[in-house]
This record gives structure tokens, C-alpha cells and sequence, in this order.
């Protein structure tokens, strides 16, 4: 399931998080690539070992955490790899996928990928987050705050940045539910179940539709 959330973050935070870009050290992109996406990552990251890269880390988990549509539709047990990226003028990130684990004493399932926007989109030419599909490609540039998330499996690429400059923060989760069809099946009951209750309060419909999302969570989350 690819979606986004307008406006995760509130100006508050987008503010906290610009500011802490400004203050940061950056080290080259390629230190955190896979062998083979090390050959067309041309960016800039937050060095990873900071305090404010670890404040950053915390302040993005808790965030998602407190956000019920991610909480549901990706049903996170671990969000991890958070990384502060940057591209100036020139820079890009050719096209590539994930890595399956990632970690470096203990190894985490990169299920579900995400981008958190935080350059307004008419402050940079380029810089598009393009997402390929067996078809069709489709390409995301969204408003400072929001966030895309996409599946961890697919081919993708961040077009080259021609003028100003990109922040994001991007990071990984690895999912409660490794199979991407039963996690939106369990969004979809949830979802039905909060309609239910919202327009009828705890019905017995309600508690059947509880009890059948529960027990699928039971026999699925790993
Ligand atoms: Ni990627």
C-alpha cells in the first residue's frame, strides 16, 4: 500500500526539524548505501552518530507513533534507519531499492519505506521522488510536513535537484505483518470498525468486526 499524510508535522515541529538541519554536520550519502545503490546515491546526510542525529531519530519515532493512520495501515514493530538527507544543486539518487535488512549489530525488516518532506516544493526545482511500478512510474514531491510511505520492495529514485536545495528525512519500518495483502486487510477491518463505532457505538457488529481484526492480528503479527 503506497500513501500520504498531509501535514504529519505541525510548524512547530517542521520548524524543530529545519532548525536542527542548519546546525548539523553532513557526510556523504554513499556511507549508509548498499553495494550496488552506492554507485548512483549522490546526496548528503546527517552524520548518523550526532546527538541531533539520535534527537532527530526519537522526535520522528514519536511522531509516527502518535499518528493513527500509520499506526494502522503499517503496523510498525520496529521504525528504524531514520536518516536526515540533503541535496544541493546536482545531486540525485539514481535508481535503486532498498535494503532487505538493515542494522549494524542487530538486523531490522525494511518492510515499508518512508519520506518526510521538509523543503517546500517551490523552493527546488527537481528533487521528485519517483516510485516504479510493473507499468507505470509516478513521481511525488509533496509539501514541507507531509509524508509519503511506500512499499520497501519497489525500484525508485530521487530525480537530480536543479535549484535550491532538498531536505527530508527518510527512513524504514519493519512491519508487525510481513505480508503487505494481510496488512491491508487488517486496515481494512480496522477502518470498518471505527466507522461502526463512530456512527453506532459498540454494536454487535462492531464486535464482531473486533474480534475477527484481532484474531487475524493474533495468527499474522510476528
Ligand atoms: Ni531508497
Amino acid at each position: 500500500m503506497l500513501f500520504s499524510i498531509d501535514n504529519l508535522l505541525t510548524s512547530e515541529e517542521l520548524n524543530f526539524f529545519i532548525d536542527r538541519f542548519l546546525q548539523a554536520a553532513f557526510i556523504d550519502g554513499k556511507t549508509t548505501a548498499g553495494w550496488h545503490a552506492k554507485l548512483v546515491k549522490n546526496n548528503q546526510q546527517l552524520d548518523k552518530t550526532t546527538p541531533l542525529a539520535q534527537e532527530l531519530r526519537e522526535q520522528v519515532q514519536s511522531i509516527l507513533k502518535k499518528n493513527a493512520l500509520f499506526q494502522s495501515a503499517v503496523l510498525p514493530k520496529i521504525i528504524h534507519s531514520i536518516l536526515g538527507s540533503r541535496y544541493d544543486v546536482g545531486m540525485s539518487y539514481g535508481t535503486h531499492t532498498d535494503n532487505a535488512l538493515m542494522g549494524d549489530q542487530e538486523f531490522w525488516r525494511a518492510d515499508v519505506s518512508f519520506t518526510l518532506f521538509l523543503s517546500e516544493p517551490e523552493t527546488y526545482s527537481g528533487g521528485e521522488l519517483v516510485i516504479e511500478n510493473s507499468d507505470e512510474e509516478r513521481s511525488y514531491k509533496l509539501t514541507a510536513g507531509s509524508i509519503i510511505v511506500y512499499p520497501s520492495t519497489t525500484l525508485h529514485r530521487v530525480e537530480p535537484v536543479t535549484q535550491g536545495v532538498r531536505l527530508a528525512i527518510v527512513g524504514w519500518v519493519q512491519s508487525l505483518v510481513r505480508d503487505p495483502a494481510n496488512r491491508e486487510i487488517l486496515f481494512d477491518l480496522d477502518t470498518t470498525r471505527r466507522s461502526i463505532f463512530a456512527k453506532e457505538g459498540k454494536t454487535i457488529e462492531f464486535d464482531l468486526v473486533s474480534k475477527t481484526y484481532t484474531n487475524l492480528l493474533r495468527r499474522w503479527a510476528e
